[in-house]
């Protein structure tokens, strides 16, 4: 993969807090008038939250779902922990505990009303049979790591939208860059060797993902890296003879490089 970074996004408010802040505000109202709903779910129109549950599932093998190009991964449904960066409402979390996920399930997001929202939709969730989804505030570029992180990381680390926001941001890092740049480093430290990083974006194309995230490496240490393992295959169009689809979403594996 050649070490090029993309053309970065034109800034707009939804690389705000205040935007966020403000939609989980009515969203949070909405659903302490009416418990049925929940709140939005990015990607639904493209069927991601589906998609991913089918490609995480044991059972996944390229025969049965021709959209999917499958990867090793080796998560147990009963003991994988799984971190949600950007959580939302936590319905992503939620759908995979449903789906017999029953091992640490936490969401995070940086907007405290999120966070308020995803306790309460749990809350009138509650199934007593089904272990509970944890939600915190954190910051994924700005929070401390050993506040959120199992001793050797995560073994499965989710972004559904959550990139792309934060590359719709203008904020600039210490170094002087665009905060998005140093998304792919944050992801490896979250991550044990050998979890896997599923991200869900429609701004970015397969390719520029790869260039985010497959050259990005950790602080201090430059033995570990981000591998594409895998892709879950969303149906495509044609505009102006370019192929192209609505949403991209991958998978790596983090990996000691030699
Ligand atoms: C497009 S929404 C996706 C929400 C959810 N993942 C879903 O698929 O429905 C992006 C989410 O990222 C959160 N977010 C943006 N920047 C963040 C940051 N630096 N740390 C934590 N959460 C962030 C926003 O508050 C928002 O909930």
């Amino acid at each position: 993969m050649a070490e090029s970074k993309p053309t970065p996004l034109e800034p707009s408010k939804l690389g705000t807090k205040a935007y966020w802040d403000a939609l989980y505000t009515t969203e949070l109202s909405t659903h302490t008038s009416d418990p049925s709903l929940e709140g939005t779910v990015w990607f639904d129109d493209s069927d991601a939250e589906a998609k991913i549950l089918s490609y995480l599932s044991p059972e996944n093998d390229d025969d049965d779902h021709p959209d999917h190009s499958p990867h090793p991964h080796n998560l147990d449904p009963a003991t994988a922990s799984i971190l949600d960066l950007g959580c939302g409402n936590g319905s992503l979390l939620f759908s995979l505990r449903d789906d017999g996920w029953s091992g640490h399930l936490l969401g995070v997001d940086y907007s405290r009303q999120s966070v308020a929202l995803a306790k309460q939709v749990a809350e009138s969730r509650k199934n007593e049979d089904l272990k509970s989804v944890e939600f915190k505030v954190w910051d994924v570029l700005n929070g401390d790591i050993p506040d959120i992180s199992p001793e050797h990381g995560w073994d499965l680390v989710l972004d559904k939208g959550t990139f792309d926001a934060v590359s719709l941001s203008d904020e600039k890092d210490t170094k002087g860059r665009r905060i998005n740049e140093g998304y792919g480093e944050r992801v490896l430290q979250l991550l044990k060797v050998g979890g896997i990083f599923l991200v869900t974006s429609c701004n970015w194309t397969e390719t520029e993902l790869r260039n985010w995230f497959e050259t990005s490496t950790t602080p201090n240490d430059d033995k570990t890296k981000l591998k594409m393992v895998g892709r879950i295959d969303y149906p495509s169009f044609s505009f102006g003879g370019v192929k192209g689809q609505t949403i991209t979403t991958l998978c790596f594996e983090k990996v000691v490089v030699a």
